[in-house]
């Protein structure tokens, strides 16, 4: 889930606007804000740096401030309020924030800027005084208030927050403005009640909440109406989702609701906590064959000593039992995972399991990071104890073992034929781009046309990352 930038661009026709609502902006400041000199300036733009929950997490943004008569622009020298969504999992995507900060500062001094998500949320009002020139900082449970916390600034207060983590509004955006043409991405839980010893989630995004059955249901028939085939289901813990409707449903029960829900045509679900991972799960995806052929479960280290102080909750073996059910499913199904190198203590020999774990698991794909202490982590106070240099020689071993696995597996796949979305086209090349339902992407002889289409490809050639195909059929 890379800590990769995402532009939100603009194009999607805005809402009726709104009257305010009674303003509810904590306001820290009331000086004069020198830099408001427009109060009437409603462009925004808003740049996402983050993961899946914080891209969506901007589409929410642009779709409450859409909603209230903002505009988006699609870059800051047109705008009036400079956003930035941030994510503080590793301390390279907050460096990035900073470094955004500090450019901007000197081009753009006379905007409102404000910057929204986990960095926002975990600095609180400290960023003031780290960046003097932000004069709006708000986490993701604040995100309905935005365009009260706008106004605010524009009436001349300094310095607003929104930083609140006790609500569950952040469900129920009024309007969400959605930019993968064929993907909607919908919540279902926030935040997360598990206590990684690495991990900021907890404090970033607040105890867990989960999203009501009858809810979600509805909001993936608007979907539907709306055009979209694809549905994705979002949580830090996706699975640890329980219902608070009188449908009752379990996780894998709501599964099979979305999956059965008439013009529904692919479910994805992220992120899977191992712990709350139960075979109920696989046999939904073998009953419904709209559920994608898919699981990403991070297991983060193979050894269990570390994952013990990582106080991840479960063992190598108790995992390894999860992915052995996944593998008897009749459905053969894609696994990815998540992987730290380099936590505090890790000895070679730990870091050994890991690299015997992917070749126990074979996985389609696998997301390795360093380890990053962060502030406010059990772990952010231990002894970070793996050299910089070496934490980079694990990650490059790791990664070009898995490269190794991903190489084999795809060339298994030659000459085997899939549905794909194709979800782009690149002209010059005559390509098109599609997904499988395991998520894997081939490239094939296509064109404009052919997006947003559900076609069948036959495999011709395989890279670690992609696959090579030629078209078999047109629907
Ligand atoms: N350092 C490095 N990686 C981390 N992750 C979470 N916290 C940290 C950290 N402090 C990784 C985990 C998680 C993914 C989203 O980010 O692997 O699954
Ligand atoms: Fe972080 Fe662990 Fe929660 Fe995942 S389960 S969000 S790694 S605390």
């Amino acid at each position: 889930m890379g800590d990769e930038l995402i532009q939100i661009l603009p194009g999607v026709p805005s809402a009726p606007v709104r009257p305010l609502g009674e303003a509810c902006a904590d306001v820290v400041d009331e000086g004069r804000h020198e830099a408001a000199a427009n109060p009437l300036g409603r462009r925004f733009y808003l740049e996402t740096i983050g993961c899946q929950m914080n891209v969506h997490d901007s589409e929410k943004v642009a779709g409450v401030l859409m909603g209230r008569g903002f505009e988006p622009v699609e870059d800051p020298e047109g705008a009036d309020i400079i956003l930035y969504n941030t994510c503080s999992i590793r301390e390279k995507a907050v460096h990035k924030v900073f470094s955004r900060l500090g450019a901007i500062k000197k081009k753009h001094g006379d905007k409102i800027i404000g910057v929204l998500g986990c960095v926002a949320q975990q600095e609180g009002e400290k960023f003031f005084e780290r960046a003097p020139q932000v004069s709006l900082v708000c986490g993701s449970a604040s995100y309905s208030r935005l365009p009260e916390l706008l106004d605010q600034l524009g009436a001349g207060n300094r310095r607003v927050t929104g930083l609140g983590l006790d609500t569950d509004e952040c469900f129920e955006t009024e309007l969400t403005r959605r930019d993968n043409p064929f993907r909607a991405y919908l919540t279902i839980i926030e935040g997360c009640d598990k206590a990684c010893s690495y991990c900021v989630v907890p404090t970033t995004r607040g105890p867990e909440r989960s999203r009501a059955g009858d809810r979600i249901l509805e909001e993936c028939r608007r979907l539907v109406d709306a055009g979209y085939t694809e549905i994705q289901l979002l949580g830090q813990t996706v699975n640890s989702w329980r219902d608070s409707s009188a449908l009752g449903l379990s996780f894998a029960g709501l599964l099979g609701r979305v999956a059965e829900t008439p013009g529904v045509r692919r479910v994805r679900f992220t992120t899977s906590h191992p712990r709350d991972f139960t075979p109920d799960i696989v046999q939904a995806i073998d009953e419904h064959p709209a559920l994608c052929d898919q699981i990403h479960l991070p297991v983060q280290c193979g050894s269990n000593a570390v994952l013990r102080r990582m106080l991840r909750t479960y063992a190598r073996e108790e995992y390894l039992e999860k992915i052995d059910c996944i593998r008897r499913a009749r459905r053969e199904i894609s696994i990815s995972t998540d992987m730290i190198v380099g936590f505090c203590g890790e000895t070679e020999a730990d870091f050994d399991e890991s690299l015997s774990l992917l070749d126990r698991v074979e996985y389609d794909q696998v997301f390795a990071f360093k380890y990053s202490p962060r502030p406010r982590t059990p772990a952010g106070g231990w002894v970070d104890d793996v050299p910089e240099e070496e934490k980079g020689r694990r990650l490059a071993e790791l990664q070009e073992r898995q490269r190794q696995i991903q190489i084999r597996r795809n060339h298994a796949l030659i000459g085997r034929e899939f549905e794909v979305l194709v979800e782009g086209h690149h002209p010059k090349l005559a390509q098109a781009v599609g997904r499988t339902t395991s998520n894997r992407v081939i490239n094939f002889a296509g064109a404009e046309d052919d997006v947003g289409r559900y076609l069948n490809v036959r495999v011709t050639a395989a890279a670690p990352n992609s696959l090579v195909g030629e078209r078999v059929t047109k629907e």
